[in-house]
This record gives structure tokens, sequence and C-alpha cells, in this order.
């Protein structure tokens, strides 16, 4: 049977260029992201059925991955992707409503997309969680601490979602990119890693071969030293 995947943040950046990878290798695939117009010029490229939504309130997560397990017929691959990190900002200058934020999307929405995963595939005693995480867990820097934080508690679930999914037969596997040129910054990075770079990384975490796991995947490009 050929596996399926569903790709949140496809839109943009990282997710883009694994929706087109994956595609391209012969996965079927359903895509998310907020923005309509980029959905549907990538649904239109791709000739992919996928869905517009904002994944921040707590009940889009099951909406969506029961919209996408329905029309795909049924979910092997789930890629936890969307995220954001609003700008570097110091502690003093950070509201609750940037926290809320960050949690509702770096992290709730990840875990409930998880825990939707984990009952299906779980069922069938097989399939694979993607958790984007980021090499930010693995350092520590100033004005950063709203995402680093929410990372880092992905990073903390991630854990234990390898060892709940392990005994039902479901890989996880955590990603732990360092800088990528995307529109996650305001400006350009062209010294970065490639979002393509990323893509062929992470399915080759997915093409792994039955008896194994990638659990966790931490990489940088050339230029970076903050490890
Ligand atoms: N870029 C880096 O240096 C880097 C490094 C390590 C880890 N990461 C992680 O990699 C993942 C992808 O980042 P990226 O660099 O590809 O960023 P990006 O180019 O900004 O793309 C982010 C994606 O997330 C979607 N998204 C944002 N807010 C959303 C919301 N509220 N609901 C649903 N979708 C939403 C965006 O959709 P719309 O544009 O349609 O809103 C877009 O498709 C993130 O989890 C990020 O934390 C990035």
């Amino acid at each position: 049977m050929t596996r399926s995947a569903l790709i949140t943040g496809a839109t943009g950046g990282i997710g883009q260029a694994l929706a087109r990878h994956l595609h391209a290798a012969g996965f079927p695939i359903f895509i998310t992201g907020r923005n309509e117009k980029k959905l549907l010029e990538l649904r239109d490229e791709l000739r992919c059925p996928g869905l517009a939504l904002d994944l921040s309130p707590s009940e889009a997560a099951p909406r969506l991955y029961g919209a996408a397990r329905e029309t795909l017929g049924h979910i092997d691959i789930l890629i936890n992707n969307a995220g954001f990190n609003k700008a570097k900002i110091p502690l003093s200058d950070v509201t609750a409503e940037d926290i809320d934020a960050s949690y509702a999307l770096n992290l709730r929405a990840p875990m409930l997309l998880a825990r939707e995963a984990l009952r299906d595939m779980g069922a069938r005693r097989s399939g694979h969680i993607v958790n984007i995480i980021s090499s930010v867990v693995h350092f520590r820097a100033e004005n950063f601490s709203v995402y680093t934080t929410m990372k880092n508690a992905l990073h903390a679930f991630n854990g234990c979602l390898i060892k709940e999914a392990r005994l039902v037969g479901v890989k996880v596997t955590g990603v732990y990119p360092g800088g990528v040129n995307t529109a996650f910054r305001a400006q350009p990075r062209p010294e970065y890693l490639q979002p393509e770079s990323v893509a062929t990384l992470i399915l080759n975490c997915i093409a792994a071969p039955d008896d194994a796991v990638v659990h966790e995947i931490t990489f940088r490009p050339m230029v970076e030293n903050n490890f």
C-alpha cells in the first residue's frame, strides 16, 4: 500500500519543499496552511487535496486530521511542521498574547495532531509521526525565550511520544534543523540551509527501512557554530 502523508505549514518554507518532495516521490499528500491563495496555488501545482485553516484554535487539529483522513482514505505519515516566531524580543516586551499564540501553534497544535494520529495509526499498528522541532533546543539565546520554551516543550513531548507510540507500532521522529532560509525570518539568509535540503533529510527518515526508526535528527548549515 502506498503511504500517504498529512503536512502542516505546507504554504511556505520547509513544508512547501516537503510537499513537493513527497509528491515527486509518489506519496499521496494532503496539504494545509493558513494562506488560502498559496494553498490553492500549491494544490493546483501538485494536483493534491488540501485545506486552508488556522491551527491555533484547539478544535482545528481534530478537524484537519478528520478531513485529511476522509479525503486520503488513510494517513500513514503526519508531519507536524507549522510553526512561527513573531520576532526576537526581550522578555520585558513579551505580552501574554505572544505566549498564548506561540503555545497554541508551536506546542498545542502538534500535540493534538499527534494524539489524533496515534489513535488512528496505533489502531492499525503502523504509521509515522514527524515533529519539526529546532536546534534551538540545543542552546540558549537572549531575546528568544518564548519560542525556545515552546520548542523545548515540544522536544520533551516528542520524547514521551516516542515511548507511547512504540508500544503500538508507530514510528516517531523529532527533527532539529539549524537556520533555514525561509520566510520564518523577515530577512533572507542565503547562507542558511535551503528548505529543499531540509526536505531531503526528512525524506530519508521517512524512507528508513521498516526495522529502523530515526528518533532524532539534528543538522545545521555549515556557517552555524551555536552548539
Ligand atoms: N526557518 C528556520 O530557520 C527554522 C529552523 C528550525 C526549525 N524551524 C521550524 O520549521 C517549521 C517550518 O518553518 P519555516 O522556516 O518553513 O517557516 P515559514 O516559511 O514561515 O512557514 C511556516 C508555515 O507554517 C504555517 N503557519 C503559520 N502560522 C500558522 C497558523 N496559525 N495555522 C496554520 N499554519 C500556520 C504557515 O502558513 P501561512 O504562511 O499560510 O500562514 C507556513 O506554511 C516551524 O515549525 C519552525 O519553527 C524553522
